[in-house]
């Protein structure tokens, strides 16, 4: 486990961004925090720096939104989603060689495969956040070295 006080709303972009740039098919970015914390805010520099030009904003009603980048993007919001909610179709968008990134994963732990990166979210107040990161599997290890380099 990695933690990383970030300090501004800027470097929260620059460490997305980076995470995009080293994007792989197939990769499972996994993200928690309170509302509000800066799981959208991340996930959007994560697509910038995979080039998707749309602009990603929160998928809460949707539960999913795919984004064309060098590697497709599925963003999804588990907000609204339990054990109970009959998700297993997710996991059709986990193994198409694009990016999936899930805000609130831990709904839906259940359908998580046995590798991604977990990245916990919190406010520390104004632009001041904790970053948490987990790799889970060495893939996710190694790319949770070159993030941090
Ligand atoms: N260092 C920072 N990192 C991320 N967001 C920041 C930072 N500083 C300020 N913010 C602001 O905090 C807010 C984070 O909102 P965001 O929608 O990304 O949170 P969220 O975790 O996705 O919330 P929700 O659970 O409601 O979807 C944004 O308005 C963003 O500009
Ligand atoms: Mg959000």
């Amino acid at each position: 486990m990695e933690e990383l006080v970030i300090k501004s709303l800027e470097e929260t972009k620059a460490l997305g961004l980076k995470l995009g740039k080293l994007a792989f098919p197939n990769m499972m970015i996994v993200l928690e925090g309170d509302l509000g914390a800066g799981k959208t805010t991340f996930s959007q520099a994560i697509a910038l720096g995979l080039d998707v030009k749309e602009i990603v904003n929160s998928p809460t009603f949707v539960i999913m939104k795919t984004y064309q980048g060098r590697l497709p993007l599925y963003h999804i919001d588990a907000y609204r989603l339990s054990k109970s909610s009959e998700d297993e179709y997710l996991e059709e968008y986990f193994d198409q060689g694009g990016v999936v990134i899930i805000e609130w994963g831990k709904n839906i732990e259940y359908l998580l495969p046995k590798e991604y990166l977990l990245i916990s979210i919190k406010d520390l107040g104004l632009e001041k956040r904790k970053f948490e990161l987990i790799a889970f599997g060495k893939k996710y290890q190694e790319l949770l070295d070159e993030v941090l380099k």
